[in-house]
């Protein structure tokens, strides 16, 4: 019997990098082998080789340049047949205007104002960090003790179209941020990320291929409390989204501050470095599992998985 469709059971899929680094910064060099182990093929594309449109499934990874070709970016994420996470995800995410919905879903989250081009920016006294709301690897973030140069910063990302993001600077990332990973929906495990923002005046060391700037991470424990502010903004996020937590197939939560009084930083399900390489071998091993899983569950919803063929018609 010929099958309708060749590729049920044997799905092709991507991970998607960029140009500058199509694996990644190596973080990820395990996934291929858990994908394989649970009998799935895997191979890296940058997401705009027009390839990754022939896959079954695409999964974002290390899309780091798509912030400055952001409608491009986006346009790619609806052609492709089947993405994790889901386009309307990434549409949601890749703004950081997403943090006014966490917070009106009741998520502690570090203050937050927008200002978009045009609109006159208000900085709040104290030191302040004015970030694109599109933006990743801290591209484009400064501290600032003054107003005046605060207000110039923001008028520059204005001039270039960009809404502006303005926040009190939160002297707690000193001992650095923590990063919560969530794999379909479940806790996994987390590391710290040092403070990433020079004092005010200077700017970020960045790594060589210049999409994000240099990273110093620490496996973490973290109390549940933090966890439990994870699980929030993740419940938070799908009900926006209309969906489960469970059709993340990977989400990271940042969050600055400890068990007293934590606030979310970023919630990310774009891109998300994953800390890997923060696990030791056995830790890491089950978490890529957990991941491989979390795929293999996702072909199953689309009838492109292991089990799809086995159904009444074959
Ligand atoms: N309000 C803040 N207070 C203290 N540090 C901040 C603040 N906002 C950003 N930072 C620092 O800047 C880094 C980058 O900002 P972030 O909001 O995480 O954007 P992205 O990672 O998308 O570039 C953070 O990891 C943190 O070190
Ligand atoms: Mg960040």
């Amino acid at each position: 019997m010929k099958l309708a469709r060749p590729n049920v059971g044997h799905p092709r899929i991507v991970f998607a990098g960029c140009q500058a680094l199509i694996e990644g910064d190596g973080d990820d060099a395990g996934l291929v082998a858990a994908l394989r182990a649970r009998g799935l093929h895997a191979r890296w594309l940058a997401w705009d080789d027009p390839a990754t449109e022939r896959a079954d499934l695409v999964i974002l990874r290390a899309t780091w340049d798509y912030t400055e070709r952001l409608d491009e970016f986006l346009a790619w994420t609806r052609r492709v047949p089947n993405l994790l996470n889901a386009p309307d995800v990434v549409a949601w995410n890749s703004d950081k205007s997403y943090m006014a919905d966490l917070a009106e879903a009741g998520v502690p989250i570090v203050p937050s104002r927008f200002f978009a081009p045009g609109q006159p920016v208000r900085i709040p006294s104290g030191e302040v960090v004015v970030k694109p709301a599109v933006g990743a690897g801290s591209v484009g973030a400064q501290r600032f003790v003054s107003a005046a140069a605060a207000r110039a910063h923001a008028g520059e990302l204005q001039s270039a179209g960009r809404t502006v993001l303005v926040q009190p600077y939160d002297p707690r990332i000193e001992v650095g941020e923590t990063a919560l990973v969530f794999l379909a929906g479940e806790q996994s495990h987390a590391f710290t990320k040092g403070p990433l923002l020079p004092p005010p005046g200077a700017s970020a060391a960045m790594d060589e291929s210049g999409t994000y700037a240099e990273e110093s991470l620490q496996p973490a424990d973290p109390d549940f409390e933090l966890w439990d502010i994870g699980y929030l903004a993740l419940r938070a996020a799908a009900e926006r989204l209309g969906i489960s937590t469970a059709d993340f197939l990977y989400a990271r939560v940042d969050v600055i501050g400890g068990r007293d009084d934590p606030h979310v930083l970023e919630l990310e399900l774009v891109e998300p470095s994953l800390g890997w390489r923060q696990l030791d071998d056995e830790a890491r091993g089950l978490a890529q599992r957990m991941f491989a899983l979390g795929v293999e569950s996702a072909l199953d919803r689309r009838g492109l998985g292991p089990l799809a063929h086995r159904g009444p018609q074959s």
